[in-house]
């Protein structure tokens, strides 16, 4: 693939759920696979990109072919994913936990007689927004947004919150049965306003999105 549309651009991906521990045994996490920021980065990998794939503890394994950086937390992922700067490119597909626990505990926490513990948050850096606003800020930053109403509208302010220059948008309603399924329905918020794709596998959605993003730095 070495001659492919994306031959000597590097991409930076974002991947997964991040996991925000309670104390060194538990932690908090969510319902993401991974498998939309996989199909991502192995479709660009088809273009000829290299790719750096920063991804949480995610239930699909990494694509073969990319350069894989581990993390757990999004302070790890923020870290992770600013060290691989610079980039052409950057998408941001991770389901980054808004919280961490701030009064996390270094010993498993026990139970006792006086009561349950009471955890506070703090709240985690903005990967999207800190790679959008960063001083080496990759020509094309790419961000998601999942919504349940209104998609087009949210995810049009999103794009202007962030800073990114395309908002890849799903319903994630529970009666799409897009959130943790095989397809996906994707709204691609560009300057130029929205486009409605239609329902495919996420592997399709991913090469599409990776032959637009050729386009675009070309
Ligand atoms: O704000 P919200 O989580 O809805 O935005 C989703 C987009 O922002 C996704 O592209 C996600 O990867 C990114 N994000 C991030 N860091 C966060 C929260 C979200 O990179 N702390």
């Amino acid at each position: 693939f070495a001659d492919g549309p994306l031959a000597g651009r590097h991409v930076l991906v974002t991947s997964g759920p991040t996991h925000e521990p309670i104390d060194p045994v538990r932690y908090i996490a969510n319902r993401s696979s991974g498998a939309q920021g996989t199909a991502i980065a192995a479709a660009l990998r088809d273009l000829g990109a290299r790719v750096s794939f920063v991804t949480g503890p995610a239930s699909v394994a990494p694509p073969e072919g990319v350069e894989v950086i581990r993390v757990e937390t999004a302070r790890q992922m923020h870290e992770a994913a600013m060290a691989a700067l610079p980039a052409d490119a950057a998408v941001m597909a991770a389901a980054v936990a808004d919280w961490h626990v701030a009064n996390a505990a270094d010993r498993k926490v026990k139970k006792t007689r006086d009561g349950t513990p009471a955890l506070d948050f703090a709240e985690n850096p903005d990967i999207l927004h800190a790679i959008s606003h960063a001083e080496a800020r990759p020509r094309l930053v790419v961000g998601f947004a999942a919504e349940t109403d209104d998609v087009t509208a949210h995810a049009t302010a999103k794009r202007d919150r962030k800073g990114c220059d395309w908002i890849v948008a799903n319903d994630v309603s529970p009666a799409t049965g897009i959130m943790g399924g095989a397809e996906n329905a994707v709204t691609l918020i560009t300057d130029a306003g929205a486009e409605d794709w239609p329902r495919l596998s996420k592997a399709e959605t991913a090469r599409r999105l990776a032959a637009r993003i050729a386009e675009a730095l070309a």
